[in-house]
Parts: C-alpha cells; structure tokens; sequence
C-alpha cells in the first residue's frame, strides 16, 4: 500500500513524470553497470570498503547470521558482508537492474542473487536477519513501502542498515560537496567514458542528493513502518548510516 513517502520530489529534468522514474533508474544502471566500481572510487570520496565493512560491524552483523543486501549493485556492500559473516552462501543480493546483477556475479562468488524491487521483496516473512542497503534510498519510489518490507522479511530482532550519502551541514560545504558531485565528478565521467551514461549517472546523483529528504524524514518513515532503536550516524558530513532493529516478537505490535 502506497504510503506516499518519496525520497525525494519527481525530478523531471530526467523523467517526465512519477510513473517514468523507476523505469528511468533501471535504464540508467543498466546503462552504467561496467562503469560503477571506476566511477564510485572516485565519488566516495575514498571511502570503499573499510567504510562498509566498519559500519555493517558497527550495526551489529555477525557470523551466523542471514543478510539480505537491496539494492546489491556491483556487490560493494555484499562482498564486505560475506567478509564479515564468513559465508557467502549467507548473503542474498536483490537489484532492479539486471546490467547491476550481471556485474555482481562477475564480482562476488558464492552469494544468491535476485531481480527485484526493494518495494516488492520475493522473500519470506521473517527469513533473514539483518537486511542493507547501500545508497539507494534514495531510488526507491516509496520509502514507506520498501521499509515495510524490510521489517517484513526481517525476523523478530533482526537489524536494518542503510548507508547514505547526504547534504552536509553548512552553506560552504555544501557548495563544495556541490562543485565536486555536481560539476567535477560528472565532467570527470564524460572525458574517461564519453559514450557511456556515467556522467548522466553522477548528473542524476546529485540532483537526488539535494532534494532527498532530511535525515530525520528518514529516521521517521522507519520508526512508522515499525522499526525500533533508530539512529543515524554522520561521518565526514556527508556519509550517513540509518540503522533500527525489528522489536522482539512479544514488543512488535507496540511498535
Ligand atoms: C548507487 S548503486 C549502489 C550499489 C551498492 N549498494 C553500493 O553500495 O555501491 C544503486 C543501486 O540501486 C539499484 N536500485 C535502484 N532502485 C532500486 C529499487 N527500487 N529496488 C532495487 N534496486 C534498486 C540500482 O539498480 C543500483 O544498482
């Protein structure tokens, strides 16, 4: 059930209307998958792995556990959970883009990988414990929706973590981080790869940077589809990392 909930208002200098912007977001991965690993080297600001790795600990993954990564893309996430749980038979990748799916299975051996909406989870009531998704929330047409989802698939306890590039604080870095994901990164993209999409990617990036909704808009719509212990915690300004947990069973309908 839609809950109304956007990420971000229409952005119609790269879609016409509402209805086009998943098809819109699909087209543009396909079209940059092979180009993603390069291009995000350069965007995250040289934070990669470690960056992943740290937080999924710090959000309380363990060996043992079933993850569930949305929005899987190239397998960045993916491959540092099934580092961190020591099995890449423990980790399913879920992604709308098959160009994405294809690289991931190049990338990441031994993990489960599937063609699907985060708003429409092919996977079973309380099946996994611990479901992520790396920058991307800001993609999904529905962020009520594909929260409730997520507690769905999620077993009573299981923890949710999404990371997040967002606005920093303060004019001047927001003008800096502006010139380098706005301008240079995008200008970057179209000299090293011209007939490709990737500068369109980082063109798209940006704009979703600076309409997303606050942070606590985030932190909201996931206390509304249920989840407890909410938080958001900020590296370097930019770098957020949203995590809640699904209530025990015996609190979950007091949530
Ligand atoms: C910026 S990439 C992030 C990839 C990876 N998680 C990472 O940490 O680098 C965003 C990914 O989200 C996927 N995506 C966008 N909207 C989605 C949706 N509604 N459901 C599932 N995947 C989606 C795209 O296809 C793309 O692979």
């Amino acid at each position: 059930m839609p809950t109304g909930a956007e990420p971000h208002r229409p952005l119609t200098r790269h879609y016409a209307a509402p209805a086009e912007r998943s098809g819109f977001v699909r087209d543009l991965f396909n079209g940059t998958a092979a180009d993603y690993d390069r291009i995000n080297g350069v965007f995250s600001l040289g934070t990669g792995g470690w960056y992943r790795r740290g937080a999924l600990r710090r959000a309380g993954l363990a060996p043992g556990q079933r993850l569930l990564d949305v929005a899987v893309g190239t397998g960045l996430v993916a491959a540092e959970a099934a580092r961190v749980l020591g099995d890449p038979a423990a980790v399913t990748g879920l992604d709308l883009s098959e160009g994405m799916l294809a690289e991931a299975r190049r990338r990441v051996g031994g993990i489960r990988l599937v063609q699907a909406r985060a708003e429409a989870l092919p996977v079973a009531d309380g099946s996994v414990d611990f479901v992520s998704m790396g920058y991307a929330l800001r993609h999904v047409a529905d962020l009520g929706v594909a929260f409730a989802e997520y507690r769905r698939v999620l077993r009573p306890g299981g923890r949710v973590l999404l990371l997040e590039i967002g606005r920093p604080e303060g004019r001047t870095a927001q003008a800096l981080l502006k010139a380098y994901l706005g301008r240079v990164v995008p200008t970057l993209c179209r000299w090293t790869a011209p007939r490709r999409r990737a500068g369109q990617l980082m063109d798209y990036y940006w704009d979703t940077i600076e309409a997303c909704v606050p942070a606590e808009a985030i932190l909201r719509h996931l206390r509304g589809a249920g989840f407890a212990d909410v938080r958001c915690d900020t590296s370097l300004g930019v770098f957020k990392a949203y995590s809640g947990r699904r209530p025990p069973a015996a609190d979950d309908d007091a949530a």
